[in-house]
């Protein structure tokens, strides 16, 4: 009866392994999109760890993740450098025909994640709610124009 749960476990501990470089593989992406990809990923988990802290109302948490979305935030148009948008990146050729409106969406992106910290550090649920929601709503707005 060992045998088995022997090769159960080492199949189990190579899929374990094998997953994340399967997961951030991103279809091949490689340099700078790969960099970016990344950063995107990371930002979609901080964005929804704080949507979890706000229920347990845990500020001080919230602040770090916000904290984190806004440093990347401020770099995103470093990240798109020209000439960086074919497969497997889903970026809109559109971001460097008009470059100034890419880095004005990635400003506000920042402001509206600047507005959770304030709020967090005020400790005001009303004005975090708001603020939450138009982070949210500055991914999306960006990704509509400037993501395929
Ligand atoms: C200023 C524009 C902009 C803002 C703001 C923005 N994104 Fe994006 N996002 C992009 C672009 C462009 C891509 C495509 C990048 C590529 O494939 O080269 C992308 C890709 C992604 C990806 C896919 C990454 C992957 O693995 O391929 C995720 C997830 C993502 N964004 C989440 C978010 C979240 C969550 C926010 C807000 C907290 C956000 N983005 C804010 C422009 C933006």
């Amino acid at each position: 009866m060992k045998k088995p749960l022997i090769i159960i476990a080492a199949i189990l501990t190579t899929a374990s392994v094998a997953v994340p470089n399967m997961l951030f593989a991103h279809d091949g992406a490689t340099g700078i999109v790969k960099e970016r990809m990344d950063n995107f990923k990371a930002t979609q988990g901080h964005l929804k760890a704080i949507g979890g802290l706000m229920r347990s109302q845990d500020y001080a948490a919230i602040i770090e993740h916000a904290e984190q979305i806004k440093a990347w935030a401020d770099k995103i148009p470093e990240y798109f450098p020209a000439g960086s948008g074919a497969a497997p990146s889903a970026a809109k050729a559109r971001i460097w025909e008009d470059f100034d409106g890419f880095k004005a969406a990635a400003k506000a992106h920042a402001t509206a994640t600047q507005g959770i910290i304030d709020a967090a550090a005020a400790e005001d649920m009303t004005a975090l709610t708001s603020a939450f929601r138009a982070t949210a709503d500055s991914c999306g707005g960006c990704h509509k124009v400037f993501k395929k």
